[in-house]
């Protein structure tokens, strides 16, 4: 596999001169590798997370995206499951947002504004007159720091971002803390912190592409999706919700059973049209606060399984219907229409203008404390 042998090229230059070659995936404790050189000069590093279980991911302080995640099929056969690059110059120019860290705002803000404490706050407008993802150069293409003493080599990675006061127009400086930690109970765990120095909104996410028969083998139609939501938030034609709190029953939404992906997707349904697929967010039960299993993925062929459980109190699910063939990915390869998808959680899009959706605002002295895990098993 091309990524992996331009990843253990990187651990062999990081250990030349020490004790040689450090690839051997029973060797201890994995060491950091240089990913690439940003035009600023600084260096992106990758960081490799295993666990006993021999699951294994790869993260880049750029973006603090995933660039891969090796995991287990119902035979032990191990294949990576995400979408991403070999390169750290395309994760620079990537549109999709791959394994990326998401902020300040996971999802669309209607016309790229919204008022706080009465004052209009205009954010980047990046996607049409919206605002998508944190703007036009969002958390997801900058250089995290990474935290080495709350780090521990192997497990768990610690990065944290201090974005300025007026970045992509947010209001106040605000101070992020993610935590990646690779448990032995198989799960990618992601703990977000943040902080603020002024009244701001924040709604963090993880934006990994799944496609649990393993990348570019199909597309992810036969994966059968479990979402725990009797509602969903239904959208216009931009993909911005009305404000409806709309039941799942009777419409091509209601995942409240696991059901294929493929069954109704194509199905004449206005919201179905309007995401062009499925690119919508369902209003998870439970609430929020609490961690708990909000989702499941099972690939029949392969027999992965994945659990999505968070403490947030919305899922986007997106089944990957802007990729078209024209994205190469790892080892060349074309992400072809729906050949992954994506399980965001957050905060309900648009939140900023919805009063009466969970608040999405972050007032000095308050802390952001959010969490979400990605479990892997079999069937
Ligand atoms: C999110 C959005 C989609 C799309 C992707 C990135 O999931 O909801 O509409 O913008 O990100 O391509």
């Amino acid at each position: 596999m091309k990524l992996r042998r331009v990843l253990l090229a990187g651990w062999c230059l990081i250990l030349a001169g020490l004790s040689g070659c450090g690839g051997d995936k029973n060797s201890s404790t994995p060491v950091p590798a240089i990913f690439g050189t940003l035009d600023d000069g600084r260096s992106a590093m990758l960081y490799t997370l295993r666990n006993k279980n021999e699951l294994e991911t790869i993260i880049t302080n750029f973006g603090g995206r995933v660039v891969s995640m090796h995991v287990p099929d119902r035979k032990g056969m191990l294949d990576d499951i995400v979408l991403g690059y070999d390169s750290l110059q395309q994760y620079e120019t990537d549109r999709s947002y791959f394994g990326a860290l998401v902020g300040r705002y996971g999802n669309r803000i209607g016309k790229a504004m919204f008022t706080l404490d009465g004052s209009v706050v205009t954010l980047a407008a990046n996607d049409g007159a919206n605002h998508l993802h944190g703007g036009l150069k969002g958390f997801d293409k900058v250089l995290w720091t990474v935290d080495e003493a709350a780090s521990v080599p192997g497990r768990s990675l610690a990065l944290t971002y201090q974005s300025p006061d007026g970045e992509e127009g947010y209001p106040g400086t605000i101070s992020v803390r993610v935590v990646y930690t690779l448990n032995e109970e198989n799960e990618l765990v992601i703990e977000y912190d943040a902080q603020s120095d002024k009244p701001t909104v924040v709604n963090l996410t993880h934006h990994s592409y799944f496609n649990l028969a393993g990348v570019g083998v199909r597309d992810v139609l036969d994966h059968e999706l479990m979402i725990a939501a009797d509602r969903f938030t239904p959208v216009d034609e931009g993909l911005i919700p009305t404000g409806e709190l709309r039941s799942v029953e009777g419409t091509p939404m209601d995942f409240s059973l696991p059901a294929r992906i493929g069954a109704r997707i194509g199905l004449e349904d206005e919201q179905i049209r309007f995401g062009g697929g499925y690119d919508h967010n369902w209003v998870l039960n439970g609430g929020s606060d609490s961690l708990r299993v909000v989702a499941s993925l099972f690939e029949p062929t392969t027999g992965r399984m994945m659990e999505v459980l968070t403490t947030e109190p919305g899922l986007q699910f997106y089944s990957g219907n802007f990729l078209d063939g024209t994205t190469r990915g790892k080892s060349g390869r074309q992400y072809h229409f729906r050949t992954g998808l994506c399980l965001e959680t957050q905060h309900f899009p648009d939140s900023p203008n919805k009063s009466h959706f969970p608040s999405t605002v972050l007032r000095p002295g308050e802390r952001y404390h959010t969490t979400t895990a990605y479990r892997f098993t079999v069937r």
